[in-house]
């Protein structure tokens, strides 16, 4: 990955941030992209600290076309243009469907579906432009292939099953100029997204349901680090992968090879 250029969206946090620093530690360049201008340029800080030889925190909102498109144009005069492209920035929000505000499971879909088109529409843009080989991976998600015990789920898994159709009908078109593009699926991870619940002394001790569930429902017995998800997408990002397209890499401790139940 040494002098790589890779952009991350929803790299201020979680998942993001943790493959952003992977990559940093392994002398890639980082185009940080965040609608939390502080996180971005927080982690690239961190970057340049972890090893990068150039970083850059930016405002984007990947909904938003102008918004992901200047964002493009800011990273390319910041670290040249990005050829691997980490299309990860995702929100959930939950209700049972007869309840669903329309305007809340559009957000969903615009930020994690539309935003992933345009995030890869734009690096492709730029790849295609210039002819380069180049490796793109959006973030999936189990609900894609499995429904949530907990429920209220139907806008997320809707989305991510996009994005894992998406990845498919993309690394086809793709791969005759040589640009690969995968899904990492992760499992329940520890970011902050997936305890947005739990109170502090909860997470300080581990002791909120997540962690509690993980423990005796995840054959694993606990939840992912990101930094186990971002060593995922670091492989599929760099030429380690060099023969994997159109695929959704499972990173799940063994959530989706369970049946839920004993029998
Ligand atoms: N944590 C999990 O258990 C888990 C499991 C499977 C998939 N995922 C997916 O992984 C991805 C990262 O999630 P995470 O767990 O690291 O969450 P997180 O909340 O820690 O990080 C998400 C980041 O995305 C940013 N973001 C949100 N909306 C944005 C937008 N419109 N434009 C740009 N940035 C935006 C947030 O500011 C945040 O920094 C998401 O797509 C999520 O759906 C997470």
């Amino acid at each position: 990955m040494r002098n790589e250029r890779v952009l991350v969206t929803g790299g201020g946090s979680g998942i993001g941030r943790a493959v952003a620093l992977a990559c940093a530690h392994r002398g890639a360049k980082l185009a940080v992209v965040d609608t939390d201008a502080e996180a971005a340029a927080d982690v690239a800080s961190s970057a340049i600290a972890a090893g990068a030889p150039r970083a850059v925190g930016l405002w984007c909102d990947v909904s938003s076309e102008s918004s992901v498109s200047k964002a493009y144009d800011r990273a390319s005069e910041a670290i040249g243009v990005p050829s691997r492209i980490f299309a990860n920035a995702g929100i959930e929000v939950n209700a049972q469907l007869h309840e669903f505000e329309p305007e809340s499971w559009r957000r969903v879909l615009d930020v994690n579906l539309v935003g992933t088109f345009l995030t890869c529409r734009e690096g492709l843009r730029r790849l295609v432009e210039t002819a380069s080989p180049g490796s793109i991976v959006c973030t999936s998600s189990p609900s894609a292939f499995v429904g949530f015990a907990g429920g209220g789920n139907s806008a997320y898994a809707a989305s991510k099953g996009g994005v894992s159709a998406f990845v498919r009908a993309a690394a086809l078109d793709y791969a005759p100029l040589g640009i690969r593009v995968n899904a990492v699926v992760p499992g329940a991870t520890d970011t902050p997204m997936l305890v947005t619940g739990a109170t502090e002394e909860e997470r300080a001790t581990g002791r909120d349901q997540i962690r509690i569930a993980a423990r005796t429902q995840i054959p694993l017995g606990r939840l992912a680090r990101a930094a186990e998800i971002a060593a995922a997408v670091v492989w599929l990002l760099s030429d380690e992968s060099s023969y994997v397209t159109g695929s959704n890499l499972v990173c799940d401790g063994g959530l989706m090879a369970k049946s839920a139940n004993t029998f």
